[in-house]
């Protein structure tokens, strides 16, 4: 397998796939989500579906149900969560699974009606050229449809245990701005001037805002567990030698205890839904 994306490829094949991989499919608002996805990209009964970072392919389940005389294909560069997906889709005739940077991976050309992703394609070291590759697996006129965060500073369940960690006011702005190192690559593609640039082979390109909530543990110690596991939470523990794992879990449930109800821990999300259609290339001539 051709990979590009080493430090994705690394981290999703670490604790950060581990940690995905056992907490996917518990998440009762993820169908919303999915079905916006689903809804945008126009998923028939015929497509031919690319769901790109499908990671436990809960997305593409859910597409392989709606594309039911169609077939799925999920391609992810992660080997325990694309285990976990096999086992989850064991059964499903239409869907199968591939280990795939998806940046360069040679899918076969003009092969799909749709591409989606959830949330899988924040990543790519040279997007222009991964949104390229992905246009050429599509045939012309294929569409593709996708999820990303908002900026940091407009998503709570990034500002609220972040600034936990850091000890500071999940004041957002103030959040954004003390947080060590790179900011996290999950917002790369959180500016829509970005998105078009990065999709500027693809015409009709519609961004659209959503507030999907998003859950996070049964509990607030489940919530916590699952924030120490991934992302710009686990980069914060393993760099603040001072911050011991026991504080940090008191520190993240402390703060994630108001978001906890009778469904779990749900915090307010805010996603760009993103949809344009493959030319052939031709929107960038
Ligand atoms: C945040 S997870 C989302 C997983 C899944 N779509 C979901 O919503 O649960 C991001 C996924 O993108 C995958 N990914 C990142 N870069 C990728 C690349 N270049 N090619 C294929 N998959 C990639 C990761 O392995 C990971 O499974």
């Amino acid at each position: 397998m051709a990979v590009r994306n080493t430090e994705q490829y690394t981290a999703w094949n670490g604790p950060e796939g581990q940690a995905w991989a056992a907490g996917a499919d518990q998440d009762p608002t993820e169908a919303e989500l999915i079905d916006r996805l689903l809804d945008a990209a126009r998923i028939g009964k015929h497509d031919r579906v690319l769901d790109i970072g499908c990671g436990a392919g809960v997305s593409s389940r859910a597409a392989a149900r709606r594309a039911a005389r169609g077939r799925v294909l999920g391609a992810d560069l992660s080997g325990p969560m694309l285990e976990r997906a096999r086992l989850d889709a064991a059964g499903i005739g239409n869907v199968v699974f591939e280990q795939a940077d998806a940046q360069v991976h040679p899918f076969p050309e003009g092969a799909f009606d749709a591409a989606i992703s959830q949330y899988g394609v924040m990543f790519f070291t040279d997007p222009v050229a991964a949104f390229t590759n992905i246009g050429r697996a599509l045939r012309p006129g294929g569409r593709l449809a996708f999820v990303v965060p908002q900026p940091a500073q407009e998503c709570e369940w990034y500002v609220v245990p972040v600034a936990a960690l850091l000890g500071i006011a999940p004041r957002p702005q103030a959040v954004v701005a003390a947080y060590p190192g790179q900011a996290p690559a999950m917002f790369a593609l959180s500016d829509p001037v970005r998105i078009r640039q990065v999709l500027a082979a693809f015409a009709d390109v519609s961004i659209e805002a959503l507030h999907v909530a998003q859950w996070f543990g049964r509990t607030p110690a489940e919530a916590a567990e699952g924030f120490l596991g991934s992302g710009p939470t686990r980069y914060l523990l393993e760099r603040d030698a001072a911050l011991t794992r026991e504080e940090a879990h008191a520190r993240l449930s402390a703060a994630l205890a108001p978001y906890a109800g009778d469904g779990g821990v749900v915090l307010p999300g805010a996603q760009w839904l993103v949809t344009a259609r493959w030319t052939g290339g031709a929107a960038a001539r």
